[in-house]
């Protein structure tokens, strides 16, 4: 199937870059969130990445303004119905997907093919409270969007070729690399780097080391470009903490126990960047480690 238009519910950190890299790509985006407020936002920081791109050169002033030109906001779900390819980007909470989907199926167009960006909630799951599970799969971007290469695309167990087929010339148009995973928890990605920065989490909690040597130790022992807790700042740590939540459930084996410090920061609302505070302490003018 040719996809032109592209639906994005969500419009926070991973919404925004998605709705940037499909502009910039050439298809035409509709962005919905909640609040008008958050759709706002969503804009300019869309707006200051594309600035970032052309200084460094990578795109031209031209290219900024057509993708601007591309993208346009609505709060209302139904303003969706007509796309070809709808990407879910929302809280990573199970309801509100379900929720928002209940919201969108009555609007959808017969063709349209439903997709989720969340990073680890079942898509088999997801699908099957649609009226379309043949044409559901996950979505998987990496943040930054702009920046990192990688999708993962993940078909539910109902997950037809055509619908496989089409989601994969959408990532090649996009100028990314699809890589292509089983629906089991968390994926790929997130499989292996979540119980990673859960390992560092623990290191820290254990006196191993420091915020400061932990990360270092990752950045310069391991090539990493960046620490695992500054990572887990960049993610937000209630979303390393829910996927750690997801692994545990899902598969049972206790060496995939969330660390009681993540938890506590959490319970703290340090969540990381997007709360100024994590193993960082974002408000002043340069990062200073919590512990
Ligand atoms: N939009 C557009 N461009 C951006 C950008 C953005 N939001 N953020 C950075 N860039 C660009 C910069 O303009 C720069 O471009 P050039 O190469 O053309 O100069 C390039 O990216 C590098 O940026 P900086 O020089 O500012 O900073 P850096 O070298 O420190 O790199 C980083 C920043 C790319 C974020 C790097 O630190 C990195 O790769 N970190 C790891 C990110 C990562 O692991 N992400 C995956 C998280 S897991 C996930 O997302 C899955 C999940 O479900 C949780």
């Amino acid at each position: 199937m040719d996809i032109r238009t592209v639906g994005i519910v969500g419009a926070g950190q991973m919404g925004n870059g998605i709705a940037h890299v499909f502009a910039l790509a050439g298809y035409d985006v509709v962005m919905t969130d909640i609040s008008q407020s958050a759709l706002d936002r969503a804009m300019a920081t869309i707006g200051r990445n594309l600035d970032r791109q052309v200084t460094r050169g990578r795109i031209a002033e031209a290219d900024r303004a057509a993708a601007l030109g591309r993208i346009r906001t609505t709060l209302a779900l139904a303003d969706l119905g007509p796309s070809d390819l709808v990407i879910e980007a929302a809280t990573e909470r199970e309801q509100v997907k379900n929720e928002i989907f209940a919201g969108l199926l009555p609007h959808l167009a017969p063709h349209t093919i439903l997709t989720s960006n969340t990073s680890s909630i079942s898509i088999t799951r997801l699908a099957s409270r649609t009226d379309r599970p043949e044409r559901f799969m996950g979505f998987h971007f990496m943040n930054p969007v702009p920046v990192m290469q990688l999708v993962e695309l993940i078909r539910g167990i109902a997950t037809d070729e055509a619908t496989f087929r089409s989601c994969l010339a959408v990532v090649e148009r996009l100028g990314k690399t699809a890589a292509s995973a089983e629906d089991y928890p968390a994926f790929i990605v997130n499989r292996i780097l979540m119980p990673m920065i859960n390992e560092a989490v623990y290191a820290l909690y254990e006196g191993v080391g420091s915020v400061r040597s932990i990360d270092t130790s990752l950045k310069l022992g391991a090539n990493h470009p960046m620490g695992p807790l500054e990572l887990a700042d960049f993610i937000g740590l209630d979303t390393c903490l829910a996927i750690m939540n997801v692994l545990h459930e899902g598969l049972a084996d206790t060496k995939y126990r969330p660390c009681p410090l993540l938890v506590k920061y959490v319970e703290a609302g340090w969540l990381g960047r997007k709360t100024e505070r994590g193993f960082y302490d974002y408000r002043g003018p340069a990062p200073v480690p919590t512990r």
